[in-house]
């Protein structure tokens, strides 16, 4: 009977220490089986008082054998324990592993990245400037003072915060950084400057609030229009590869002279997709750079209108939506 009793003990021992798998449960074993306090060893010990006296020794001996049993089993489990073989033995490396989605890049982004390459090999390098602008450098370095009509259809979401000199804004185009490079550098100058702007548009096929462009700028001695024209036929024809029709076409922007802007053919209509034109001299006097000196060009190119041309989307909100459907495409 109390053989039966030792058996069963060390049965259910061996079961729980075969299901351990870390320092935790492992104490609680020990607390169950040789804890001094409610340990089932001690709870043996403590009924030995009941059994007959001759009995009593042979039982005594056979729990002191359970005991150091139980003791020895629990030390080589805890030695495994800590050199890991244990977790490593556990561990099943025929399961199935976690699924990673794989992300790619945005059309936009394919398009301003094969936009920069293409200027990249043309000697550009790249510049950078923030999305929050002043009101100086996004209009008035621009040759745009407060009350200019351009003004107006650069309207743009105006920051809640002014400080003694400056009113804060969303830059409504790349341009801005062209004055920010200008003051920190001396020409000669050759870059493009890839980024997001924004403006209080309603959303349409051609427009968004918010879109990408690449601005370029180059300053140096003899830069002449003509320059300016080969440098964007020779991009055109690099992202196009002629299959597109394109058109220059006079126009006006405050911060070039002469002006001009480029469209190109699609579904029948011409869609505008850059502004350019040599510096105004007011923008190299508000720099100041010697306009007797030096002469550059300037260009603004729209990133969404492109994507829309080379891919044939029939809407830019369609690069905003995040329907995979059409993303996936690309
Ligand atoms: N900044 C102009 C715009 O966003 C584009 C432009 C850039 C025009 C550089 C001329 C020169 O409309």
């Amino acid at each position: 009977m109390h053989d039966e009793v030792i058996d069963s003990l060390k049965k259910e021992f061996i079961e729980k220490l075969n299901k351990i798998k870390d320092n935790p449960s492992l104490l609680a074993l020990k607390g169950e089986f040789v804890g001094r306090k409610r340990g089932k060893i001690n709870e043996l010990f403590k009924q030995m008082g009941k059994i007959p006296a001759e009995k009593r020794k042979i039982f005594g001996q056979a729990i002191n054998e359970l005991k150091s049993f139980f003791e020895q089993e629990l030390k080589q489990f805890e030695r495994n324990l800590k050199i890991g073989s244990l977790s490593q033995k556990e561990e099943d490396w025929t399961l199935p592993g976690y699924k990673i989605d794989i992300g790619s890049k945005h059309l936009l982004l394919q398009v301003m990245d094969e936009v920069i390459d293409i200027f990249l090999k043309m000697g550009y390098h790249i510049e950078d400037g923030p999305e929050v602008e002043t009101d100086y450098y996004n209009f008035t370095a621009l040759n745009i003072p407060e009350e200019h009509p351009a003004r107006d259809e650069h309207d743009t979401f105006y920051i809640d915060y002014e400080d003694r000199d400056n009113r804060y804004l969303l830059r409504t185009h790349t341009s801005p950084v062209q004055i920010r490079t200008m003051l920190k550098k001396k020409p000669p100058l050759k870059i493009i400057i890839p980024g997001k702007v924004f403006r209080k548009d309603e959303p349409d096929d051609t427009h968004s609030p918010v879109f990408h462009q690449l601005e370029g700028l180059v300053v140096g001695k003899k830069i002449s229009m003509a320059d300016l024209k080969g440098t964007l036929t020779t991009f055109l024809k690099a992202l196009f590869k002629e299959d597109v029709q394109v058109r220059f076409r006079p126009s006006f922007f405050p911060f070039t002279e002469p002006s001009a802007e480029v469209d190109v053919m699609m579904n029948g209509e011409w869609l505008e997709i850059l502004g350019c034109g040599m510096v105004d001299p007011a923008v190299f006097e508000n720099v100041g750079i010697d306009s007797e000196e030096y002469t550059g060009f300037a260009f603004g190119l729209g990133i969404d209108r492109i994507a829309m041309v080379k891919y044939k989307a029939r809407s830019l909100r369609l690069f905003y939506e995040n329907d995979l459907r059409f993303l996936r495409q690309f």
